[in-house]
């Protein structure tokens, strides 16, 4: 790879959630990927406190940015542009990355790139699997979302398909850990439990899969409803809840529809690439399932390495080098953070395109502070 040299180098910031993420990427070599996470102070209240998360992300930041930079074995001064999430996401969480985003391009008269977190989950694959194929169909699956996207290019052209119309799939799987005691976040530990239960023990409901349902979108609560009445009905009847059975039939269901639906939308669509993304495609019966349906219907499936899959920096290094590579408009200083930024938009380039403020005169400092002040505060 004679180009490697070449290929931009960009720094990545993920604050959308509960994890700081520092990632730094070459092209599509992975340099660095630092993660401080807030989960453990989360889990007493069985989910995500936004306030709790944006102090972490504050005290979090400064060092995790230079745990990359050393990891990475680069200078700040090196870099070819900053990356940051945008949006969807926790309001303040997402702030205190936009913020220093903007502090960090200013101070180093660099390119500041405001790009999509969903985008990003897809995008991160190209660290592990090389060039996204065009178009490329992506199951995204978190905490916050289930879609799927197809993506012609992710730098500019994502289109939705179907998304969940209640409640995320990771969110499910975090609500059935909650009634079956076994802590936050509860997608990891059913995954555990499932390994020693039998799938078919309970033959849960597949939501939306009716011949008149919605083709691409999905829903779980009705799942949940129902695994939630049948632990009830256990604990009323004084008999002992099979927790390894109702993990692993639960995920089967879940599993089950998200496949079912991934590799349609393939078929529909002629895409022969299938991605899948997010928390919950660390999954590991979810990607045992996708591996074999996909070879059945002849799709080719690429899943990141679970630490991929998850919340990171590394993606939005990812999407912002894709973005640099490609020559898109970098964003204005007065990007701001969006915490419901439409999957439609991978990056946004802002209203302004002047980027000579970068290089720091007095006047555009005033003018830059004025800015990042309008935003912590409106
Ligand atoms: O992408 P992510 O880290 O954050 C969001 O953007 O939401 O996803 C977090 C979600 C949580 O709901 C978590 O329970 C779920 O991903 N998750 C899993 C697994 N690992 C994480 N769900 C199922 N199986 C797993 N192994
Ligand atoms: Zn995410």
């Amino acid at each position: 790879m004679t180009r490697k040299a070449d290929e931009p180098l960009v720094l990545g910031i993920e604050t959308s959630c509960d994890e700081t993420g520092v990632g730094i990427v070459r092209g599509h070599t992975l340099l660095a990927d630092a993660v401080a996470s807030s989960v453990d102070e989360h889990a007493r209240f069985g989910g995500v406190v936004p306030e709790v998360a944006s102090r972490a992300h504050l005290e979090a930041m400064v060092p995790t940015i230079q745990r990359a930079l050393k990891e990475a074995g680069v200078a700040a001064s090196d870099l070819d542009g900053i990356a940051v999430t945008a949006g969807p996401g926790l309001a303040g969480a997402l702030l205190v990355g936009v913020s220093a985003a903007k502090a960090y391009a200013y101070a180093l008269g660099k390119p500041l790139y405001g790009v999509n977190h969903l985008a990003s989950h897809i995008c991160v694959d190209q660290l592990e699997h090389g060039a996204l194929p065009e178009p490329t169909m992506a199951l995204l699956v978190s905490g916050g979302h289930s879609s799927l996207l197809l993506a012609p290019d992710i730098t500019s052209d994502v289109r939705p398909l179907g998304s969940t119309i209640d409640d995320a799939a990771g969110e499910a799987f975090d609500k059935i850990a909650r009634v079956l005691n076994l802590g936050f976040p509860g997608g990891p530990v059913i995954d555990r439990y499932a390994r020693e239960g039998d799938p078919d023990a309970i033959r849960f409901p597949r939501g939306l899969t009716g011949p008149r349902d919605p083709v691409y979108d999905f829903s779980f609560s009705g799942l949940k409803t129902a695994v939630a009445r049948w632990i009830e009905a256990k604990r009323a009847a004084g008999e002992n809840v099979p927790v390894a059975d109702v993990a692993a039939s639960f995920q089967e269901a879940v599993v089950d529809v998200l496949t079912r639906k991934a590799v349609r939308a393939c078929k529909d669509h002629g895409v022969e690439h299938l991605m899948i993304g997010g928390g919950v495609a660390a999954n590991t019966r979810l990607r045992a399932m996708a591996e074999r349906r996909c070879e059945d219907a002849g799709i080719t499936l690429r899943v990141p390495r679970p630490k991929l899959c998850t919340d990171n920096g590394a993606m939005v290094a990812a999407l912002g080098a894709e973005m640099v590579a490609r020559g898109r408009a970098a964003s204005s200083w007065d990007l701001s953070a969006d915490s419901s930024l439409p999957v439609t938009d991978p990056h946004v380039p802002g209203h302004d395109h002047d980027h000579d403020h970068a290089h720091g005169h007095g006047h555009d400092h005033d003018h830059f502070h004025e800015l990042s002040k309008d935003n912590l505060y409106s």
